[in-house]
């Protein structure tokens, strides 16, 4: 019996699998307001029968996306955007989705990843960028601008505008984006955020910020709705942010009403050291699960079904993100199904399309269409 396989409940979210789809930035917005791409590529990973689908990381002002291509969510025309995709993959598939709700800070104002993924000039198309201290994320690069207390209560605003609009939308969860090298990480790492006031120096000063915006959004939508972190667990840099420091972040959350966390990791400093390897981020996922309590995500390079079935079985974290392989095969869950001898639900139009030797994965919980 699969493991991977069973229903888990997020509070009062039920997941029919223990299979998450993890944000993946597309690149591929007008401004902010999601596109047909948007609605072809989530269609495809809703009918794939995981048990959470998360949208890509979604910027809460025009200033804090990543690229120009970034999904945002900041106005009455994004959000519209926004719902008629979602409104099209909900008439077709019953899967959880939550949204990544996100500020890029000083990694904004960068190039799409295929034009070079550079840091932009004004002249390029780019914006000057916010961060909690101003240094750039690499030494070449422009400096962002220190975020004042005025800054700082105008971007928590925005996170508590777009969790908001993200509630109006439909979403069933929202993932607070706190990894990666973005504004909330950098307020968390001491490797950019240098401020002398009560939101820099003590690991409790750098939490601040992040856990006023987390309460902030908490505070906005229904309790039923859970409120999700995802972190950078380690800097993988000596002197950096790291796993003792994430532990007491993630105390800190739970007594805020965080409903779960998504384990990363790096993102800061172009100086991390990182072990990459099958797994390498799941031992960190484990500490944070077995210190915290809190139901946990593991991701980062979980490519296989028997992988993914050991890191859940042995209790290392509750559910598995799988990223790059989802977007390589769309199906993943189907062919996990297969091979650990589970059942997935899927679209009716597909019910006949399994070989015979996958099994039978489309029972009872294959229910795809409302
Ligand atoms: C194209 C692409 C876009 C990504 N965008 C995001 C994002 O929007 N938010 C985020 O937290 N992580 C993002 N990630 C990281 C993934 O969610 C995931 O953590 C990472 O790819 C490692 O998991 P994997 O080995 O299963 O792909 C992105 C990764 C890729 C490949």
């Amino acid at each position: 019996m699969s493991l991977l396989f069973t229903p888990y409940s997020i509070g009062s979210l039920e997941l029919r699998n223990r299979i998450v789809i993890p944000p993946m930035c597309q690149y591929s917005a007008c401004e902010g307001e999601a596109s047909d791409w948007h609605l072809i590529h989530y269609g495809q990973l809703a009918c794939s029968g995981a048990g959470l689908l998360i949208i890509e990381a979604t910027a809460v002002v025009p200033e804090g996306r990543i690229t120009p291509g970034d999904l945002g969510l900041w106005s009455d025309t994004t959000e519209a955007a926004l719902k008629r995709v979602i409104a099209a993959i909900r008439q077709y598939s019953p899967m959880p989705i939550a949204i990544q709700l996100a500020h890029a800070g000083r990694k904004a104002s960068s190039q799409l990843p295929w034009e070079g993924g550079q840091l932009m000039t004004e002249e390029q198309g780019g914006w000057p960028t916010l961060a909690p201290s101003s240094l750039p994320h690499a030494p070449h690069e422009a400096a962002p601008q220190a975020l004042d207390r005025e800054g700082m209560l105008r971007i928590k605003q925005a996170f508590v505008a777009a969790a908001k609009r993200a509630h109006n939308i439909g979403f069933e969860a929202i993932e607070v984006h706190a990894a990666h090298g973005y504004l909330l990480h950098e307020y968390l790492s001491p490797l950019a955020n240098i401020r002398s006031d009560e939101y820099g120096g003590t690991p409790e000063n750098r939490m601040r910020f992040p856990l006023e915006v987390f309460e902030a959004v908490r505070a906005t939508v229904p309790l039923e709705i859970p409120v999700g972190i995802r972190i950078s667990a380690t800097d993988w840099v000596e002197g950096g942010w790291d796993i003792e420091q994430s532990i007491r972040f993630g105390l800190a959350l739970k007594e805020r009403g965080c409903a779960y966390i998504h384990v990363s990791s790096g993102g800061v400093s172009p100086q991390q050291k990182i072990p990459p390897g099958p797994g390498y981020q799941v031992a960190l996922a484990a500490r944070i699960k077995r210190e915290i309590g809190l139901p946990t995500i593991a991701v980062g390079l979980i490519t296989e079904p028997e992988q993914a079935e050991a890191i859940v079985a042995s209790g290392q974290a509750d559910l598995v993100a799988i990223g790059r392989g989802m977007m390589y095969d769309p199906r993943w869950p189907w062919h996990a199904a297969a091979k650990l001898g589970a059942q997935v639900a899927a679209p009716r139009p597909y019910w006949r399309s399994p070989p015979q030797s996958a099994g039978k994965i489309f029972g009872d919980v294959g229910v795809g269409q409302r």
